[in-house]
């Protein structure tokens, strides 16, 4: 039987922790393997994500405030069963997860596909306790944790690296590090609204080379959980 690829979900919740950093350098790695990919924008009162890659990738706006919203999602990656779908999620999405994650949860056998989750935290204690919470709504999910390196190196997360959520988190995924790129670079990006791979074509020679460094150590890091062919790796 043909494997079908998964939904990738950039979590995190609170704002600013580096979602869409995240989603954006998932896109690029995915696209660089040459895996299909589209992108399933949640954060629909600042779509930034979705402005960035909207000319490369197919892209589609969901609420999931609202039980609409969490049916469009579901139809959508039905709709998409030859594409790997990449989620974006808002930080106000909370309440809706928690309300209609469920819909989505049930659905996933029927339509095939895996839940993978890349859960991006900074050094605070709300980063675990939302994902606590979300773990509650999606028991059987493979959920990575996400240390962004913006916020420190990784031996700085001392609460996540003493915390028991690290260690249910080991049993089946990874604790991961995401690379921190040079504050003019990130925020060129950031205000061009631009794809990485147009931000590799388009921009000087000096923030490129930063750019392809940082590259190069999302590739390893993402590596780590998904392999050439988009299958995912557990521990
Ligand atoms: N790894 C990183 N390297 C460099 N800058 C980063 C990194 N992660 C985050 N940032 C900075 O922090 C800002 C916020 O990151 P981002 O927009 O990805 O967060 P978010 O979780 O998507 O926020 P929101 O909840 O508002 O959607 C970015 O514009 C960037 O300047
Ligand atoms: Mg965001």
């Amino acid at each position: 039987m043909e494997t079908t690829h998964p939904i990738y979900l950039v979590g995190g919740s609170k704002g600013g922790v580096g979602k869409s950093m995240v989603t954006l350098a998932l896109a690029d790695y995915l696209q660089r393997q040459g895996i299909h990919a589209v992108l399933l924008e949640t954060d629909t009162s600042n779509p930034d994500v979705m402005k960035a890659l909207r000319d490369e990738i197919r892209c589609a706006a969901y609420d999931l405030d609202d039980a609409d919203g969490w049916i469009g999602f579901v139809n959508f990656c039905d709709t998409h069963r030859d594409a790997a779908v990449i989620v974006n999620t808002a930080a106000r999405n909370q309440t809706g997860v928690a309300r209609y994650g469920g819909t989505l949860a049930r659905t996933l056998d029927e339509l095939d596909r895996q839940l993978v989750v890349l859960w991006v935290i900074n050094r605070q204690r709300d980063s675990l306790e939302l994902l606590h919470i979300f773990g509650q709504t999606f028991p059987d999910t493979l959920t990575h944790v996400v240390r962004n390196g913006y916020f420190g190196a990784p031996d700085k997360f001392t609460l996540y690296q003493e915390s028991q959520l690290r260690k249910a988190i080991e049993t089946k995924g990874r604790s991961l590090d995401f690379p921190d790129l040079a504050d003019r670079v990130a925020d060129e990006l950031r205000s061009q609204r631009i794809s990485i791979r147009k931000a590799a074509e388009m921009m000087h020679i000096g923030e490129r080379a930063e750019l392809l460094r940082w590259r190069a150590l999302c590739n390893a890091m993402f590596s780590k959980v998904i392999s050439a062919d988009g299958e995912t790796r557990e521990q």
